[in-house]
């Protein structure tokens, strides 16, 4: 049965897909069971210990049509002559696809992507993306297993750093966004690549944020918090997904038919391929659902899954399923025809090497435009966490003494997850700010990678800042504990940064902080001692002048936080659609409401907060309706003033509160958002529109829809900063 998909359609040029569809139908026709399960099967090429032999078994591998795939190949001739073999060698010729994890960039490296979504703008995600696509196909990749679009409110998980944040709604904008900028309009253009959104489901809610741990959630939230990213995605086209390793409702994701056929597939009719995590087909065993490497095969064509990604359970025991009548003849080429047919979309059958070119590669890689590009997305990822006294920005004239060893780290400077992105490409911190001043700035590392701190270097440090007018404290995460296997139970500064900080703090110098960071920092000390705090995440390839540029006030910051950062790693989780519990405690009284005794429930800097260099008003939120019924729609509007000195952007957020449901309801969920520019003193009206579906959620009756009843429409700077709030009324 012919896959048809408008999604998918958008990125094919008319007219090819009946050509795919023949080629792909007479290819079938002719492929034996151990060629149906060659193309299932990826095999990791960097992984491959490069010992002679292994590299010639991999090679036969693909010469006989037992490879559908690759992945974490990296230079350009091994997957030239590799895709040689598959062409020229074996029978059918069937070209390889190859994969590879293009994160946040893949020779310019942009900021991590939870800074990105700090932008709060996914124009720049999908340009960044579209980059990337053009860096990594001129490289030979046609795949890349991104964007990650994992939902978390869990800071202690290290992969927070590849998504974007805790709502789903912010989360399904940037997934939209990726999806067109990694795969373009035309996917046979030599310069996108087939994107993959990953990790299919929930892997966000790793309990105790522990790195590929169990993950429990219901129904409900799983519908309401993380799946619809993926949704996002697959509307958006998006020609992969990827299954985590976790388990939903005890069924590991790459064995589960329920979110895999019922939803995926089902539901939302997707077309695309499915691609296994990490040998996560086989970690059934290990999961206990699974007896052996053949159960393993079964069980995952079964629920719906397709490519079994470097645990060649599939390649080993698919054949003999098939011929035993275990798995039927249908599914396993239902699996196939999906990954034939993207490998036409992909134009693979036409130009097997239109993505090995030299010249191409050697032009594209680290581009101007693309290291702009790469400075505009960190400007417009840093936020201004607090700024008292308006210590910020800084006068270039002052005489600034620059303290952290991450501001002389070109890999932090790049952060986790950028392969292909190389250290002495970046331009760190103190290059930037040296740059920028046109003069050597004072520097001394305060602390060894991550966070030793010794007497002497604290000394050092306090030299350096009291013979200056200010010092720039530069402190947080390296990369390395950031990202995959890299969860932790303390969220605060590494190692002994704080002592650092403090020391500086004594002296009579003011302290301005800079945070390299990839996930939300319990650093309440550090707000309470340092006035003017900056959060540059790990800002890319282009991060030291961005930060400089933003420092001396040349860029006024307008980032806005994607993610909550609580005052102490016990909150965790912690977001901003907490439902109200039956004790709020909004009286303010009761010892018995909600809440800790040491704690507060509230975060030390809420999701949506930014600061900038000017302020902006809201006045008069109004709706162009106080009811609507189910179908129709009706617009919030509010008038946005630049009450400030200097010309900036504002993130403008409207929240919702569902007052009564068929289930509780948040106490506020980000129901839209808008930046606005505007120079000082200007004024601006800004409004969203909202229809019923806005107002949907997964009811008694699962199903998902707005019941009708009195919302509360928001609009605020952010989720603690809620300015105005307007009644609306859902008819039935
Ligand atoms: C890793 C990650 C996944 C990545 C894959 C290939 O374990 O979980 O996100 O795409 O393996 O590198």
């Amino acid at each position: 049965m012919p896959l048809s998909d408008s999604r998918l359609d958008q990125y094919v040029v008319d007219g090819r897909r009946a050509e795919i569809q023949s080629h792909v139908d007479s290819l079938l026709d002719t492929m034996t069971l151990e060629e149906k399960a060659g193309q299932l099967n990826q095999r990791s090429v960097h992984f491959v210990t490069g010992t002679e032999d292994e590299g010639e078994e991999l090679e036969s591998a693909v010469a006989d049509g037992e490879v559908g795939s690759l992945l974490n190949a990296t230079d350009l001739e091994t997957k030239r002559h590799l895709q040689e073999l598959a062409v020229e060698e074996s029978r059918l010729g069937i070209p390889l696809l190859i994969g590879f994890d293009v994160i946040h960039g893949y020779e310019t490296i942009f900021p991590i992507p939870l800074a990105q979504a700090a932008s709060w703008n996914p124009d720049l995600a999908e340009r960044a993306e579209r980059i990337a696509a053009t860096e990594a196909a001129a490289a030979g990749h046609n795949w890349t297993f991104a964007p990650m679009v994992d939902v978390s409110r869990d800071p202690r998980w290290g992969r927070v750093m590849e998504g974007a944040g805790e709502s789903p709604v912010l989360g399904s904008a940037f997934a939209r966004a990726r999806v067109r900028g990694f795969q373009g309009d035309d996917l046979s253009d030599p310069d996108t690549v087939l994107a993959c959104a990953k990790h299919f489901a929930a892997y966000g809610a790793v309990e105790g944020g522990r790195e590929y741990n169990t993950v429990d959630v219901s129904e409900t939230a799983l519908r309401e918090r993380h799946l619809p990213p993926f949704e996002a995605s697959v509307e958006a086209g998006v020609g992969s997904l990827m299954n985590a390793f976790n388990v939903h409702e005890r069924i590991p994701a790459s064995g589960n038919e329920s979110p895999l056929n019922d939803v995926l597939k089902g539901e939302w009719d997707f077309s695309g391929v499915l691609v296994s995590d990490w040998a996560s087909f086989r970690e059934q065993i290990q999961h206990g659902t699974a007896e052996n490497r053949r159960d393993a095969a079964r069980k995952a064509i079964q629920a719906g899954s397709e490519i079994d990604m470097a645990s060649e359970v599939v390649i080993d025991e698919l054949p003999d399923l098939v011929r035993d009548g275990e798995v039927s003849e249908d599914r396993l080429d239902d699996a196939v025809r999906r990954v034939l047919t993207v490998k036409g979309l992909l134009g693979l059958f036409e130009d097997p090497y239109r993505y090995f070119d030299e010249e191409r590669r050697d032009e594209t890689m680290l581009a101007d435009k693309h290291r702009q590009a790469a400075r505009e997305a960190a400007r417009e990822s840093f936020v201004l966490l607090q700024n008292e006294d308006d210590r910020l920005p800084l006068d270039p004239e002052a005489d600034v003494a620059l303290i952290g060893a991450l501001a002389d780290s070109g890999e932090d400077t790049l952060g986790a997850w950028s392969f292909e992105g190389r250290p002495e490409d970046a331009i760190t911190i103190r290059d930037g700010l040296e740059a920028f001043l046109d003069r050597e700035v004072p520097f001394t590392p305060g602390y060894e990678l991550p966070g030793d701190v010794t007497e002497e270097s604290i000394e050092a440090a306090v030299e350096t800042a009291t013979d200056a007018d200010v010092a720039a404290a530069v402190v947080g995460e390296t990369a390395e504990i950031t990202g995959e296997a890299a969860s932790r139970t303390e969220i605060d500064l590494p190692g002994e940064q704080r002592r650092l900080v403090e020391a500086l703090v004594e002296t009579d110098t003011p302290v301005v902080a800079v945070l390299m960071n990839g996930r939300p920092l319990a650093i309440d000390w550090l707000a309470e001692s340092v006035p003017a705090i900056l959060d540059v995440w790990h800002p890319g390839v282009e991060g030291g002048p961005a930060v400089a540029e933003t420092l001396f006030g040349e860029h006024v910051p307008a980032g806005h936080l994607p993610m909550s950062f609580p005052y102490s790693v016990g909150q965790v989780p912690l977001a901003h659609d907490r439902l109200p519990t039956g004790r709020p405690g909004d009286d303010g009284e009761s010892a018995y409401a909600t809440g800790y005794i040491d704690a507060p429930n509230e975060p030390l800097f809420a999701f949506g907060h930014g600061e900038s260099y000017t302020d902006f008003a809201y006045t008069d939120l109004t709706l162009s309706t106080a009811a609507i019924e189910s179908g129709e729609t009706l617009e919030a509007t509010v008038t946005v003033e630049n009450v400030g000195d200097v010309a900036g952007r504002d993130v403008v957020q409207f929240y919702v509160r569902d007052l009564v449901g068929s289930r509780s309801r948040p106490v506020k969920e980000l129901l839209d958002f808008e930046t606005v520019d505007l120079d000082a003193g200007e004024t601006a009206a800004v409004t969203v529109t909202i229809e019923d579906v806005d107002l949907a959620f997964w009811t008694v009756d699962r199903e998902w829809a707005a019941e009708p009843g009195a919302f509360d429409i928001m609009v605020g700077h952010a989720a603690d900063d809620i300015v105005h709030t307007q009644r609306l009324e859902l008819l039935d």
